[in-house]
Order: structure tokens, then C-alpha cells, then sequence
């Protein structure tokens, strides 16, 4: 779209075809996507991105992120994995994917007796959206990793090429458990990618730099490719002048790798698990669905751009 954002009443300006852009107006453009799908084509990557949503504070929105991404991305075009890889099996709720202990999961994927393709199973939110699900027999695999061979890298083997070939993904997230431990390692030497959601709340940033130093460890001994390239802020309330002084503070130490796109706190985000949904789907023109949207968007515009940071 070739609006301007931001735009105030006061400084609207003719849109190409005569028309005068207004907030209104973009709101408007932006609900028009959402409800209808088939008028956003998003570009593809110029490769197969795989995106570990990580940060070790509990709530922060990873889980609302990764599950509202890929359905934004999937819904509009993009093929896309979801790997559930926390024991609470939060996306795999959202995701309306079964995970009663027994069903075939993530957890069988690490301990070596199925494939990703075996435990994949698409998400009724779209067809082209995958998800590998987790039970809660995942919560043993953080003691039982400890004793097994290239324990750090098993959910990379998984995820070799051969596996994504098959399902033909554009896009893989790794849905991470509030820790550092094992399982959130094997999603760091899984990935390319880190990808950081940080909510606009005063003690957000606490916690930030330990995971930093875990990730530069991964660097240093496991994975040399993996960098941070996408910050996601969440949970914004524009009431709050703490909000704005957190953003900035973002903004201010990571630069570009933040998203312009900041997810406002909405009722709707949190409601739409509880039916089994993601927020795109449960109501497409609220702000949260049209912010996980744009935000879909820049990380697909910088993935066909070939840079994965701004
Ligand atoms: N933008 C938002 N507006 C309102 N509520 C939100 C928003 N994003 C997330 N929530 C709610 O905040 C809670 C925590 O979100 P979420 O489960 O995504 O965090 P998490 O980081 O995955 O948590 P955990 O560390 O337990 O895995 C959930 O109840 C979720 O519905
Ligand atoms: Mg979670």
C-alpha cells in the first residue's frame, strides 16, 4: 500500500486515484485485508526461514506471537510450520491441533521415532499452516535430553532440509517454554533466527541480557548463523506513558530490528485461544488482528528483501 502511515486529519494528502487519505481511511485498507485474504498476496522468502520465538519471561506474548505470525503469513499466501515446542502445548491450543498425551508430537520428533512430516498436522486456521504439536509429554524431555547423543541438536536434525522439502514451507516458528534450558537450546541451534517478543511493561527488559549471553553462547559453540533479527513489542497500551518509555528504550538500544508494527493489548488477542483460534480468524477487522497482520507483513516484505533485520 502506498499510504502514508500516520497520517493525521491535519495532514491527510490525496491518494493517487483523487481520493484523500485519512486515518480512516487506512483503517479502513488495513480491515479490508484482513476480511478478505485473497486481495494481500505476501511475497515469499528469497529462502526457507526458520524463526525461534524466544524469551525465558513467562507471558510475554510468544506464544500469541508465533501462532498470530504464522496464520498471518499462511492465511495470505506463505506456507508455514509451527513447531510447539513448550509442554503447556499453548499453540497447539490456538491452533485448534490435537495434543492429548500419545498424539503424535514434537516430543517423538526429539527422541528420534518419527519425522516432522509424521507429527505435522494442518491447523484448521489455514490450509497452508502446519503445526507439530505438544503434549505434555514433552516436560520429561528436558531430563531425558540431558543423557542423549548431540542432545543440543536434535530438533535440528529434524528440521534438515529434506523434511521441509516435503512439506514445502516457507516459513518454520519455533513456539518456545518460558526457560533456558534444553528444549529452548535445541530451538536456537535449530534457527537462523532468534526472534524476541517483548512486552511494553516495566520489568520487560529485565531478563533480556541473560538471554542475549545464551544466545551469543549458541553462537560461539553451536550455531555461528543464528542472529537476532526481528523484536516484537507487545501488549502496548497507548494509556500508559510507561508503554511509550519502553518502546523507546526498545527502540533506542535495538534499532531496526525492532518491528515498526507494535501489538496493542486487545481483549480479542486474548479471548481468541479460548474458541480455538487465532485472533485473524476469531475477529479479522479488530486492532489486534490487523496489527499481527502488518507485523506478518514487514517480517514477509524483509524476508523477500533477503535481509532478515531492517
Ligand atoms: N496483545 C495482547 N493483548 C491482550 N492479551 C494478550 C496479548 N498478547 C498476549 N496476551 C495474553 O497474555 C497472556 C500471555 O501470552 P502468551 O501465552 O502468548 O505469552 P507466552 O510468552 O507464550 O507465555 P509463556 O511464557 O507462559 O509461554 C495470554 O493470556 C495471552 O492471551
Ligand atoms: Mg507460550
Amino acid at each position: 500500500m502506498n499510504s502514508p502511515a500516520n497520517n493525521s486529519p491535519s495532514n491527510a494528502v490525496p491518494a493517487g486515484d483523487g481520493a484523500v487519505w485519512t486515518p480512516i481511511a487506512e483503517e479502513a485498507e488495513r480491515a479490508t485485508r484482513v476480511l478478505h485474504p485473497e486481495s494481500l498476496q505476501l511475497p515469499r522468502p528469497t529462502h526457507r526461514r526458520v524463526l525461534t520465538v524466544a524469551n525465558q519471561k513467562g507471558g510475554v506474548g510468544k506464544t500469541t506471537s508465533t501462532v498470530n505470525l504464522a496464520a498471518g503469513l499462511a492465511i495470505h499466501g506463505l506456507k508455514v510450520l509451527v513447531i510447539d515446542l513448550d509442554p503447556q502445548g499453548n499453540a497447539s491450543t490456538a491452533l485448534a491441533v490435537e495434543h492429548r498425551s500419545g498424539t503424535p508430537s514434537v516430543y517423538e520428533v526429539l527422541i528420534g521415532e518419527i519425522s516432522i512430516a509424521d507429527a505435522a498436522v494442518i491447523s484448521n486456521q489455514s490450509d497452508n499452516l502446519y503445526c507439530v504439536p505438544a503434549t505434555i509429554d514433552l516436560a520429561g524431555a528436558e531430563i531425558e535430553l540431558v543423557s542423549m547423543v548431540a542432545r543440543e541438536s536434535r530438533l535440528k536434525e529434524a528440521l534438515n532440509s529434506d523434511a521441509l522439502d516435503q512439506l514445502g514451507v516457507d516459513y518454520v516458528f519455533i513456539d518456545c517454554p518460558p526457560s533456558l534450558g534444553l528444549l529452548t537450546v535445541n530451538a536456537l541451534v535449530a534457527a537462523q533466527e532468534v526472534l524476541i517478543p517483548i512486552q511494553c511493561e516495566y520489568y520487560a527488559l529485565e531478563g533480556l541480557g541473560q538471554l542475549l549471553r545464551n544466545i551469543e553462547l549458541v553462537q560461539a559453540h553451536l550455531n555461528p548463523a543464528l542472529s537476532v533479527s526481528t523484536i516484537l513489542l507487545t501488549m502496548y497500551d497507548g494509556r500508559t506513558k510507561l508503554a511509550d518509555q519502553v518502546t523507546s528504550e526498545v527502540r533506542g538500544h535495538f534499532g531496526d530490528t525492532v518491528l515498526k508494527t507494535v501489538i496493542p493489548r486487545s481483549v480479542k488477542v486474548s479471548e481468541a485461544p479460548g474458541f480455538a483460534q487465532t485472533v485473524l480468524t476469531y475477529d479479522p477487522g479488530s486492532r489486534g488482528a490487523m496489527s499481527y497482520l502488518d507485523a506478518a507483513r514487514e517480517i514477509a516484505e524483509r524476508g523477500a528483501a533477503g535481509r532478515e533485520t531492517a
